[in-house]
């Protein structure tokens, strides 16, 4: 594998296990306002985050690629409401999505069609990230921050469980 795209994939494993300790600060805002249904939800984009690292990881060894882990950033550990945090969360997808996409113009500027094979799996699963927090954010919005509508969507998002995804392939 080209060293540039091997550096790539290693940062983006880097940039999801950040993802998910946004998300584990996130949670733990969460449940400090005794919002445990949201924290919830957080802790499930957690466990999302962290196969989305895995898949790359897995990916990078079966390509005969070296693993280099980095320092993780500190994640900010305070927001001011609910609706801020799913704000930051959507803003961090879209991010997210970005980094994806140009993951997908370098494996095409190196022709290197089995990465970009690969990726094309995270193009589809960014469609998905951005609706789902963009969805909660809406529900935030139309409840107009209001204690019962918080309450009631906190009962909402405490359903939220953990499906692996069904393409194993990487796992
Ligand atoms: Fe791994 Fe939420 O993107």
């Amino acid at each position: 594998m080209d060293a540039k795209m091997e550096k790539a994939l290693n940062d983006q494993i880097n940039f999801e296990l950040y993802s998910s300790y946004i998300y584990m600060a996130m949670s733990s805002y969460l449940k400090s306002l005794n919002l445990n249904g949201f924290a919830n939800w957080m802790e499930i984009q957690v466990q999302e985050e962290v196969f989305h690292a895995t898949k790359l990881y897995n990916f990078l060894h079966e390509r005969g690629g070296n693993v280099e882990f980095q320092e993780i950033p500190k994640p900010r550990a305070d927001w001011n409401s609910p609706k801020e945090v799913f704000q930051h969360a959507y803003e961090h997808e879209q991010t997210v999505t970005d980094r994806i996409n140009n993951l997908v113009n370098l494996a095409h500027d190196l022709k290197d069609h089995a990465t970009n094979a690969h990726l094309q799996w995270f193009v589809n699963e960014q469609v998905e990230e951005e609706s789902s927090v963009l969805g909660v954010l809406q529900q935030i919005k139309l409840s107009g921050n209001s204690t019962d509508g918080l309450f009631m969507l906190d009962r909402e998002l405490g359903q939220r469980v953990y499906t692996p995804p069904q393409d194993t392939k990487n796992n």
